[in-house]
């Protein structure tokens, strides 16, 4: 983690720097960036990177479009970017292509003598957004008052704020990512016998199928209705309650789009992300992270038609990368993430511009309490053996 430059705060107060979710604000770039040509914006990354050397790190999430994910140093799934930043040590400025929950992550796993910069501070997470610690405290107790509280294991999804990675550090839970959610929640059943699984419902659900565990053993919990909507039997008696939290990108592909595109294509292969909704993932040969994904189209023999269920900036990439497969996706209109789009080649340059002339820009700082009680639940689930793990159909 950072160097603080304010003083610490209980992760119930507001994190510093204006960076709390939906509160973040990106002011207009000088006309510099936004008047620039792309030819012009690729010479000054260029210049930039060579000027930063090895005090430089570049980390790209897979969904980043292409004039920004050519510069990554090293590419990932959320799980990998943040294996990637606890492992290096190097780097001074490490600067996040992808959204705010995972500039945060890498900020907490990252020496004092580091800082994270998030390129475009509205770079946030819609799905990140549907959680907030007031929110979770509440849920909390009101479980507690009808159910022993002691055999609840908190689990976050790593989209989430580093307030809700470090409500589950302290009450013994751990974060997971789409990549290992099912290692998670193994550990978690070794230590308790319910979860409390937020802020995404369709991983929590997929995950919970793919072991055995089917609607009967599910309660969704809405934080906008008392004790969730649900009555105390439930609770009592759900194994699993997952927050009424989603993707808007995700939740868009249908049973429909996996019928259309099977009789169009009857040997086709249909792959999707778990956050797709789990009518969906039911329906696909495989289900995967990003990087799965990745692994699946490399493996594929050449003649291959597959349909994909995620961001359309990865599906296009491995679209060009395999010129002998066919790759599509799933949903014939294009799904974009918004908030990971974002991030592009102007506010690249000029981040990386202000590097140089030693101006940090849109550093994100987690306070030092938030980030020690976090770190502890993204550490677990750096340690957990087993991980990764897709949640289903895997090979
Ligand atoms: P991955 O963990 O697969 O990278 O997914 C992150 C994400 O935000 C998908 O929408
Ligand atoms: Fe968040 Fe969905 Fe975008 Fe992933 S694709 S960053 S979950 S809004």
């Amino acid at each position: 983690m950072a160097t603080r430059l304010s003083p610490a705060g209980q992760y119930r107060s507001r994190p510093t720097k204006g960076q709390h979710n939906m509160l973040r604000l990106q002011a207009p770039l000088p006309d510099r960036y936004t008047l620039a040509t792309p030819e012009e914006l690729d010479k000054w990354i260029a210049a930039a990177k060579q000027t930063l050397g090895d005090g430089l790190l570049i980390l790209g999430h897979h969904y980043q479009r292409p004039e920004v994910i050519k510069w990554a140093d090293l590419r990932g799934d959320s799980f990998k970017l943040a294996q990637f930043a606890a492992e290096n040590h190097q780097a001074t400025d490490i600067v996040f292509c992808g959204v705010h929950f995972m500039a945060e992550a890498a900020d907490i796993l990252t020496g004092d003598h580091q800082r994270v910069v998030l390129p475009d501070l509205n770079a946030g997470c819609s799905m990140a957004d549907m959680a907030d610690i007031d929110q979770v405290e509440e849920a909390w107790d009101e479980i507690a008052a009808v159910t022993d509280i002691s055999r609840v294991v908190p689990i976050t999804y790593m989209n989430s704020s580093a307030a809700l990675k470090a409500f589950v550090g302290d009450h013994g839970g751990a974060v997971c990512t789409s990549s290992n959610a099912q290692a998670i929640l193994e550990w978690a059943f070794e230590r308790g016998d319910k979860v409390l699984f937020f802020p995404d419902q369709h991983l929590g659900r997929n995950t919970g199928y793919t072991m055995g565990y089917d609607e009967s053993h599910i309660q969704v919990w809405n934080p906008h209705r008392d004790l969730g909507g649900l009555d105390e039997r439930d609770v009592k008696e759900a194994i699993f309650l997952l927050w009424k939290g989603h993707c808007t990108v995700h939740q868009r592909f249908l049973p429909e789009h996996v019928a259309g595109f099977r009789a169009e294509h009857p040997d086709g292969e249909v792959i999707v992300h778990p956050e797709c909704r789990h009518e969906v993932a039911e329906l696909a040969d495989r289900v995967g992270s990003t990087e799965r994904i990745i692994e699946w189209v490399d493996a594929a023999p050449p003649g291959a038609t597959i349909a994909i269920g995620t961001e359309i900036h990865m599906i296009q990439r491995l679209a060009a990368e395999h010129p002998d497969k066919i790759v599509v996706s799933l949903d014939p209109l294009v799904c974009p993430c918004s908030t990971m789009f974002r991030i592009d080649g102007p506010h690249l340059a000029w981040c990386l511009e202000s590097l140089v002339r030693s101006e940090v820009v849109n550093q994100i700082v987690v306070d030092d309490k938030t980030a020690e009680s976090a770190k502890v639940a993204l550490q677990r689930m750096l340690d957990i053996k087993g991980a990764p793990t897709a949640p289903s159909k895997v090979d």
